[in-house]
């Protein structure tokens, strides 16, 4: 913010300058949406999801107490001491996917790709959500399985063709790293100390809420949180 303020200051006289304060306006609240939406949204389904797969949760939390010492927070530099954490927070990135459809692009000059034509000018937009169910990639890719996401010694993969969370190219999110790290810390600071269940005598509905086109945003419902 410093550093635009600054520079709207010192091309005030420009005509040509494109920073102002309105500006600025925009990309600050561009940047807290996407910033806060997105994470939170990515952490109530994770939410959800434990609560509904009990077993899953229980081994979250057993990795957890292997790895930190009781009463010390995780830190990034523990991740790679809990693949089965790493692999259940990808797995909810893959079957919410979030961003269905990305953010629209517009092509900037003529392309061929694929044997499509796509003239300068026309607006893109990728079918993320459909990737991630696309069966060249995934098998079974309904199903809850955060197992996909390890080898045969347990070891956590990450790379995976056909796995497009945060986009893909240079106008994939920017804030794909800090989210990562916060989806990290957070959830293992929560079951760390924490369980997560459904209201007794219910379950939750781990379908997005239809009301939002643009994101699969999880429904409001409410949980029940005991302390370990
Ligand atoms: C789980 C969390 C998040 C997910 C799943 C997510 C996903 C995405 C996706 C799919 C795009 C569009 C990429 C494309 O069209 O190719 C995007 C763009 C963007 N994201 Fe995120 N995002 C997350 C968190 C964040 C955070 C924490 C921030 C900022 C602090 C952020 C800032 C942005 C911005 C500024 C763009 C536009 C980038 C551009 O147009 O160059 N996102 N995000």
């Amino acid at each position: 913010m410093d550093a635009y303020l600054l520079d709207i200051e010192q091309t005030s006289d420009d005509p040509d300058s494109i920073r102002t304060k309105r500006d600025l306006v925009f990309l600050l609240i561009d940047l807290f949406f996407a910033g806060s939406e997105t994470t939170t949204n990515t952490l109530t389904h994770l939410f959800y999801y434990m609560a509904m797969n009990p077993d899953i949760q229980k081994k979250v939390q057993a990795e957890i107490d292997e790895v930190l010492p009781k009463g010390t927070l995780p830190t990034l530099d523990d991740r790679p001491s809990m693949p089965y954490t790493d692999a259940v927070i990808h797995e909810i990135l893959r079957i919410t996917s979030l961003v269905p459809l990305g953010v629209m692009h517009c092509a900037n000059e003529d392309t061929q790709l694929s044997g499509y034509s796509i003239p300068k000018g026309t607006i893109i937009t990728s079918a993320f959500s459909h990737i991630h169910f696309d069966s060249r990639h995934w098998e079974q890719a309904e199903k809850f399985m955060p197992e996909r996401w390890l080898d045969q010694e347990g070891k956590f993969n990450g790379k995976r063709d056909g796995f497009v969370p945060f986009g893909i190219g240079r106008r994939s999110c920017l804030g794909e790293t800090l989210a990562r790290m916060e989806l990290f810390i957070f959830s293992t600071a929560v079951f760390q100390s924490l369980n997560i269940a459904p209201p007794p005598g219910t379950a939750l509905d781990l379908a997005h809420d239809d009301n939002q086109p643009f994101f699969h945003n999880a429904k409001t419902q409410d949980v029940y949180v005991t302390v370990r």
